[in-house]
């Protein structure tokens, strides 16, 4: 069965897939009706429609916040069914994203960094005594599985003073197991059929809403239990916060859907991009060379190096080596925008007000701004001169606008220091000769990814 064509609306190919549904790999199928039909294509799926593009002049013109707005669309309409109006699924106009925003804004300031450095420090440390002990036993380890618990411990602490102590389990945390699962039914419930019966799905849907609401209640009542509450963290400000123009402070759901909201957004996206770093250093010697050559030149062979908050900010080539692997495989793939009126995007596709258009971030990423081969990895591309000289809207793997990641750079100094650590500390073995797979739960992660490690020493 292949996907069906229908004949172009609007000059824009129709593509019906309702034969083959969209599969386990909704945003890797689009990707290849994009390679097929081009970067703009309508999608059919049992008579919705949704309309996707990656051509950088319509998403240049998406970006316009005067005539486009951040969409909800139905991924995003399912994940309100446990993140209700949290910061990410909270509609424009619902009072509480501007009163949050507004709040939490000040926990990313870069001033704020700085105050999370040494949390996020301790954490890289579990890690590293974790693949310490599997180096020493000659054990591969499961990296998308560490980066997370990486990044979650991470979060916990750095957010909300709250220890998930994910190294001292052998299974991934309940919280991040329920999580993923109800990302999955937020993903797969798009492909359902009409009148089919989804009770035992939903039922089981449920039951992990309910537990991930539970996590939360920990969350806070271990804070709201200690004298002090008026800690700067993400939780003192929720908690405690007033809004600066009228001194309000959020009310108890809405603290509830915040804490969930950057529970899972500040870990699951963050996990999938430094794994994928990692496999593209396991796979381009030249590139981890290069890694190699800025840690050494800062740590030289210290065994321990305790990178200060500075050091990261000095670590270009590994946040070059981090924006190629998001530029490849933007972990949150797709983000939506709809038209405030009719109008005419890019000048060429007719839209009424309230239509939504869906961004593919991956092939906006392989778009020819990039050159002839945007499949090479290659980190060159974000040296500061080539980046001044490509625009802007080329590369959007936090989103655009005022609703784009408040966690942006939360994530890339967590990530940045991280893999300067990994890389200084070990040499990094493809013991399988590992082939990319990408897995999907909304959120992309090289599947099954795993590495040995070995000491580096003086020579290496
Ligand atoms: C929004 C990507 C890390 C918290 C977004 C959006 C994208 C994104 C694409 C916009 C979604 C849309 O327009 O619908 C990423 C990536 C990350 C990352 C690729 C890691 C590499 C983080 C971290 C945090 C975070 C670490 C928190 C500590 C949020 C929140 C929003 C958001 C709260 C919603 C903002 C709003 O609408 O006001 N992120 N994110 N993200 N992200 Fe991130």
């Amino acid at each position: 069965l292949r996907p069906h064509t229908a004949g172009p609306r609007d000059g824009v190919p129709v593509v019906d897939i309702s034969a083959t549904g969209p599969g386990a790999t909704p945003i890797q199928q689009v990707m290849d009706l994009m390679r097929e039909h081009g970067p703009v294509l309508l999608r059919r799926l049992h008579g919705r429609d949704t309309l996707f593009v990656a051509d950088l002049d319509l998403v240049t013109d998406l970006a316009d916040e005067e005539r486009f707005a951040k969409h909800i669309g139905p991924a995003l309409e399912n994940v309100r069914a446990f993140a209700a109006d949290g910061l990410f699924t909270a509609y424009n106009d619902e009072p509480n994203w501007a009163k949050a925003h507004d709040i939490l804004m000040p926990a990313f300031a870069l001033g704020s960094m700085r105050a999370y450095h040494p949390v996020m420090l301790r954490v890289a440390r579990r890690l590293i005594d974790s693949w310490d002990r599997a180096a020493r036993a000659g054990r591969p380890v499961d990296v998308p599985d560490d980066m997370t618990r990486m990044t979650l411990d991470t979060i916990g602490l750095a957010g909300f003073g709250y220890d998930f102590g994910s190294f001292e389990r052998t299974e991934p945390h309940p919280f991040v197991e329920s999580m993923v699962r109800c990302l999955e039914w937020s993903m797969t419930r798009l492909a359902r059929i009409p009148g089919e019966d989804h009770s035992a799905a939903d039922a089981a849907f449920r039951a992990d809403a309910a537990h991930l609401a539970r996590v939360v209640d920990d969350v806070i009542a271990a804070r709201t239990g200690l004298v002090r509450q008026e800690t700067g963290d993400l939780l003192g400000l929720m908690l405690t916060a007033g809004h600066p123009a009228d001194g309000t402070t959020l009310d108890a759901a809405n603290i509830r859907n915040q804490v969930i909201t950057f529970l899972i957004a500040g870990h699951e996206t963050t996990s999938g991009a430094m794994s994928f770093a990692l496999y593209h250093l396991a796979k381009h010697p030249t590139a981890l060379r290069l890694v190699q050559r800025e840690v050494d030149a800062l740590w030289g062979d210290t065994a321990d190096p305790e990178p200060t908050y500075e050091e990261v900010g000095r670590l270009t080539y590994t946040r070059q080596v981090l924006n190629e692997a998001l530029r490849l495989w933007p972990t949150a793939a797709a983000f939506s925008r709809h038209a405030l009126d009719d109008t005419l995007l890019g000048g060429r596709v007719p839209l009424r007000a309230g239509q939504a258009v869906t961004v593919l971030t991956p092939m906006l990423h392989r778009q020819p701004v990039w050159g002839d081969n945007p499949e090479l990895f290659d980190p060159a591309r974000f040296t500061p001169e080539a980046e001044a000289a490509r625009p802007v809207h080329a590369y959007k793997p936090f989103g655009t606008g005022e609703r784009a990641c408040i966690g942006r750079q939360f994530a890339l100094h967590e990530a940045t220091m991280l893999l300067a650590l990994l890389v200084h500390r070990y040499r990094l073995h493809d013991h399988t000769g590992y082939r990319l797979r990408v897995k999907e739960t909304l959120t992309l992660k090289p599947d099954g990814f795993t590495l040995t490690l070995t000491p580096r020493t003086a020579a290496d």
